[in-house]
C-alpha cells in the first residue's frame, strides 16, 4: 500500500474557465459547461483539477485581477453552480484546487476603492502608497510600477498592471481578510490552492532602483530584436536585473507557514502548490508548500535528453535535501501563461511524434504532473491578426506603446503582439468539428476567436472516435500510469548519460521496476542495456509501446523506431 498522499499520485488538469466549456451558449466558458465535461475528464483519467480564477473580475488580466474573493464571476454562473461543480467533481473522485491570488487585487475591489478614497480611511494602508515614485521600478505588464491616484494625491505600487494594485502584506488586517477568504472555500470543501505569483508579494524595503538602461517597453523590444549571443545574454541579465528588487524578498516564508497551518487545520490533506520553481518555498518539507513547479524543465527552447537529464539530476537532488521530509517533484510543460506545448516544443516535420513524446515525458517522470486543457488533443497557438481581438491587455498596452512611442509600424507591432500575448494559448477548447469547434453555438461570437484547425481533426469528438489519436494516446498513458506503482511513486534512476538521441530511465518502487525509453531521434536506433544491473538478466514486459512491441522480447539489446515511446516492466526471475 502506498504511503503517498493523493496530491503526490494524482494527475492534475488545469481548467482555464473562460475557455473550457460554454454551457449557456454566450461565447464564454462557465460552470454549467465545465460540469457537463466532468465525464470527459473522468474518461481522460485525471484525478484533480486546478481551476484558474473563477472570481468576479473586471478582466484586465483575465481573472487574475479579483474584485471579490468570495464569489463567482457572473459570466461563469452562481455560487450554487460552483458548489454543484465541486460536488460533481468529488462524486467522480476528482479533487479541485482553486487559484489564490495573494499579491494584488483588482483596482475595483472594495478594499482598494476604500483605500484609494482618502489618506485616513480604515483601509488607507492596505495597499502600498507613497507620496512620489521613489524609484524607477517597472510593472512587468505595463510600464511604470507607480500609478497616481488623484483622490489621495499619492501613488500606489503594482507589480502587474495598474489595475492590479499590490496589497500591503505587512498589514495584519490584510492577512486576516485574505485568510478569511481562504477559509471560505476550504469550508466549502475545495482541496487546496495553486498560489499565484508568490515571489512578488514583498518588495525590497530599501526600494533600490534597478540599473537597466531601459524601461519595460524598450526591454521587450530589445528582447524581440536580440540576435547575437551577446544581446541574448544581455537580455537575460536585463530581465533579471530589472525586477530583482521586486520579487523573492524576505517575508514569503513566514506567510507560507501561516497559510500552511490554516490548511493543516482541515481534514482531507488539503494542499498548496506554488507558482514558483524555488524549492525553498517547501520549507522543511512539512511547514510551507506541498509542491512547487519544476519550471526549469519547460524553460528551454527544445526539450532535449541532455536538458531533461540535467534538470532531473539537479531538481531531484535538491528535493532530497529538504530537512524534515523529502520534497516531492511536480512537472509540467505548459499552462495559460505560455505558448502551447505543441507549438513551442514541436517541429514542422514531427509535430505529432513530439507531442506524444512530451506527453510520455511528463507522465513518466517522478512527480505530480500538471496538464493544461487542450494539450491532450494537440491544440496549438492561435495568432491573432487584429488588435481589436486582443484580450490580454498587457498585449494591448505593448502594441500601443511601440506604435506611438517607438514608431514601429502597426503591422509589425501586431505580429509581435500576437506572439507575446497569452491569448494565443487561451483560445476556446475545441470540442468537435461543428461551427465554433462545438465550444459555443454557431454564429455566437466567442470571447477569443476559435482556432480554425478544429476542422483538421484537432477536436475532442473526432479524436475520441480515432483509436490512434493523441487524445486516446493520453488516455492510454494515464491508465498505464494509474496501474503502475513504479510510475506513480517509484524512485527515478537515470540510465545512459550522454546521448541526445534518447532518454532512458528506470522507475523503481517496492513492488515494481519499470524501464522508460523515449526516443528523440529521427532514425532507428540500437538499444543496449547490458551494463544496467536491473535489466541485464531480466525480461522486459511491455506495458506501453508506441511501436506495438510484444512480450518476451530479448533483452538487454533491441532496436527502436524513430520517436518511439517504450515503457516496460522489468521482470526478474
Ligand atoms: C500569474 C498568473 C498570470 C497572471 C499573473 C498576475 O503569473 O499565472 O496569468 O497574469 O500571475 O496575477
Amino acid at each position: 500500500m502506498s504511503s503517498l498522499k493523493w496530491w503526490q499520485t494524482a494527475v492534475f488538469y488545469q481548467i482555464y474557465p473562460r475557455s473550457f466549456a460554454d454551457g449557456n451558449g454566450d461565447g464564454i466558458g462557465d460552470f454549467k459547461g465545465a460540469t457537463e465535461k466532468l465525464d470527459y475528464l473522468t474518461a481522460l483519467g485525471v484525478d484533480a483539477i486546478w481551476l484558474s480564477p473563477h472570481f468576479p473580475s473586471p478582466n484586465w488580466d483575465c481573472g487574475y485581477d479579483i474584485s471579490d474573493y468570495c464569489s463567482v464571476a457572473p459570466e461563469y454562473g452562481t455560487l450554487d453552480d460552483f458548489k454543484n461543480f465541486l460536488n460533481e467533481s468529488h462524486k467522480r473522485n476528482i479533487r479541485v484546487i482553486l487559484d489564490l491570488v495573494l499579491n494584488h487585487t483588482s483596482d475595483e475591489h472594495p478594499w482598494f476603492i476604500e483605500s484609494k478614497s482618502s489618506r485616513d480611511n480604515p483601509k488607507a494602508d492596505w495597499y502600498v502608497w507613497v507620496d512620489a515614485p521613489p524609484n524607477n521600478w517597472q510593472s512587468c505588464f505595463d510600464g511604470n510600477a507607480w500609478t497616481y491616484a488623484t483622490e489621495r494625491d499619492q501613488y500606489y505600487y503594482h507589480y502587474f498592471m495598474k489595475q492590479q494594485p499590490d496589497l500591503n502584506w505587512h498589514n495584519p488586517k490584510v492577512k486576516q481578510a485574505m485568510w478569511d477568504a481562504v477559509r471560505f472555500w476550504l469550508d466549502m470543501g475545495v482541496d487546496g490552492y495553486r498560489l499565484d505569483a508568490i515571489g512578488t508579494i514583498f518588495e525590497d524595503p530599501n526600494l533600490t532602483p534597478h540599473t537597466v538602461p531601459m524601461n519595460l517597453a524598450e526591454l521587450r523590444r530589445f528582447s524581440e530584436l536580440a540576435q547575437t549571443p551577446e544581446d541574448m545574454e544581455l537580455k537575460e541579465k536585463y530581465w533579471h536585473d530589472m525586477f530583482k528588487h521586486q520579487w523573492g524578498q524576505d517575508g514569503v516564508h513566514e506567510l507560507m507557514k501561516e497559510l500552511r497551518s490554516i490548511l493543516d487545520e482541515y481534514d482531507g490533506d488539503r494542499m498548496l502548490v506554488g507558482e514558483d520553481d524555488n524549492i525553498d518555498y517547501m520549507g522543511n518539507g512539512k511547514d510551507e508548500l506541498h509542491l512547487v513547479f519544476n519550471f526549469p524543465l519547460m524553460r528551454t527552447e527544445k526539450l532535449t535528453p541532455e536538458h531533461i537529464r540535467k534538470n532531473q539530476t539537479e531538481r531531484l537532488s535538491s528535493l532530497q535535501a529538504l530537512s524534515a521530509e523529502k520534497g516531492w517533484p511536480c512537472n509540467t510543460l505548459g499552462n495559460h501563461d505560455c505558448s502551447r506545448i505543441y507549438t513551442r516544443f514541436g517541429s514542422k516535420l514531427h509535430g505529432p511524434e513530439l507531442a506524444r513524446l512530451h506527453a510520455a515525458l511528463v507522465l513518466t517522470l517522478k512527480g505530480t504532473p500538471f496538464l493544461y486543457n487542450g494539450e491532450e488533443i494537440g491544440m496549438t497557438d492561435h495568432l491573432l491578426t487584429e488588435i481589436s481581438q486582443v484580450k490580454d491587455t498587457m498585449g494591448v498596452w505593448y502594441y500601443h506603446t511601440i506604435v506611438t512611442e517607438m514608431g514601429v509600424h502597426p503591422d509589425e507591432a501586431m505580429v509581435r503582439t500576437a506572439e507575446m500575448t497569452r491569448d494565443k494559448n487561451r483560445t476556446p477548447m475545441q470540442w468537435s468539428n461543428s461551427p465554433n469547434a462545438g465550444f459555443s453555438p454557431k454564429d455566437v461570437s466567442t470571447w477569443l476567436p476559435v482556432n480554425q484547425n478544429y476542422k483538421e481533426g484537432i477536436n475532442v469528438h473526432d479524436q475520441e472516435k480515432n483509436p490512434s489519436s493523441l487524445l486516446n494516446y493520453y488516455k492510454h498513458l494515464l491508465r498505464i500510469r494509474k496501474e503502475s506503482s513504479a510510475l506513480k511513486e517509484g524512485e527515478y534512476i537515470p540510465l545512459q548519460n550522454t546521448t541526445d538521441e534518447y532518454f532512458a530511465f528506470l522507475r523503481h518502487s517496492a513492488e515494481q521496476i519499470v524501464l522508460v525509453v523515449l526516443i528523440f531521434s529521427e532514425s532507428t536506433l540500437d538499444m543496449d542495456f547490458s551494463s544496467v544491473n536491473e535489466v541485464k538478466d531480466a525480461k522486459l514486459k511491455p506495458i506501453f509501446s508506441s511501436a506495438e512491441r510484444r512480450n518476451g522480447e530479448t533483452v538487454p539489446k533491441f532496436k527502436v523506431s524513430p520517436f518511439e515511446v517504450y515503457i516496460a516492466e522489468v521482470i526478474r526471475e
